[in-house]
């Protein structure tokens, strides 16, 4: 555990945070719509058109994509379990009903501090973001968030309106305390219950999912979240640098985009390669972006996810300096 001293902690809400590190994990396993071609009454073709996704990974099991892609954002910090405070662990695919997949990643990671799932489905990541802000805010000096998934385990390999979706994979941040305001400068945070319906997988079960549906309303909250949270930043869609949608269908992502006034040059996917894997794609859509240099410190990124529930999620960054926050003793 970090050594801030319980009894000095700052006041609520008064102090901000910055994500310091990333890392992901992918399945071995590609599967490509040639895959499901042979099997399913299905082809490339209608796939890349309706969806945009050419391949997707399978494989592993949601702790061990977690625990790696964890391992990689420590890594790159210099840090060790040791020095993380609480693990928020976002997934909508747990390993076990019980005990949380946090536990099992904690004690892989060497983490001592609390640890937890969160589950909001798709806005999972989005959602532990802020929640980690909170935390920070509170007093505490590291949180590890990871979004991890192994939606293969809860789909239906023979049904074709979802088959072909969802792959599995998992991002992970770490977000520090800072000196000054941090990076979160407006988020927002929804769910409509009334909508749970439209997806849905019974514990045990498989997916199920209405799926005209959700893509009419997964544009609606999309923009509608994204405007709140620009509106609490203070900002425009002009002033974003990059927007890291959730990865679940590319029309989706452009109609929603287009409504915003944001063209591709300012928009992160991996959805091609990856497919849609819920709390996990926002992240590795943002490593990805960051890995290519898209994104400069005092950048303005915008995250937005939505997801079963139905839930929805956004949150205004300014991209910290890194580097500089490394290099300053913050991280050690
Ligand atoms: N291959 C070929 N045909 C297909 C396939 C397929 N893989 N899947 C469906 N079809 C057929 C349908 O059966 C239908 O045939 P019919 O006209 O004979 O009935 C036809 O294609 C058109 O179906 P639509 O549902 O109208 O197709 P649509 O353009 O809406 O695309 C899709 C379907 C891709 C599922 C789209 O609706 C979508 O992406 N919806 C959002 C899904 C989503 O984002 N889910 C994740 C939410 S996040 C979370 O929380 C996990």
């Amino acid at each position: 555990m970090s050594d801030t001293p319980t009894g000095t902690r700052p006041a609520p809400g008064t102090r901000g945070a910055a994500i310091v590190s990333w890392g992901t994990a992918l399945p071995d396993n590609v599967v490509t719509n040639a895959d499901f071609e042979a099997r399913l009454d299905t082809t490339d073709a209608w796939i890349t058109e309706r969806t945009g996704i050419k391949e997707r990974r399978h494989g592993g099991s949601t702790a061990s994509l977690a625990t790696e892609a964890g391992r990689a954002a420590l890594d790159a910090a210099g840090l060790t379990g040791d020095d993380i405070d609480y693990l928020l662990l976002a997934t909508t695919t747990p390993d076990y009903q019980i005990p949380s997949t946090a536990s099992e990643v904690e004690d892989a990671l060497g983490i001592r501090g609390g640890a937890s799932d969160l589950n909001a489905a798709c806005s999972g990541f989005v959602y532990a973001l802020v929640h980690a802000h909170g935390l920070i805010a509170m007093g505490l000096q590291r949180v590890l968030i990871i979004g991890a998934e192994t939606m293969s385990r809860v789909t239906d390999m023979e049904d074709r309106n979802t088959a072909i979706l969802f792959g599995d994979g998992a991002g992970a941040v770490v977000v520090e305390a800072t000196d000054d305001d941090g990076q979160l400068l407006g988020f927002d945070l929804g769910s409509d219950g009334s909508l749970r319906s439209l997806l849905d997988a019974p514990i045990g079960g498989v997916m199920q999912m209405n799926g005209k549906e959700v893509f009419r309303q997964a544009v609606t909250v999309m923009v509608r979240s994204a405007n709140a949270s620009l509106a609490a930043a203070g900002a425009t869609a002009d002033d974003l640098a990059l927007v890291v949608p959730h990865q679940a269908n590319i029309r989706i992502i452009d109609a929603a985009c287009n409504r915003l006034g944001i063209g591709s040059d300012r928009l992160a996917t991996v959805l091609h390669a990856t497919g849609n894997t819920s709390s996990a794609s926002i992240p590795l859509a943002l490593v990805d972006a960051l890995d290519a240099g898209r994104v400069a410190p005092g950048d303005l990124v915008l995250l937005v996810g939505f997801g079963a529930g139905m839930s929805w999620a956004s949150a205004v960054v300014r991209w910290p300096d890194v580097d500089a926050l490394r290099s300053s003793g913050a991280t050690s």
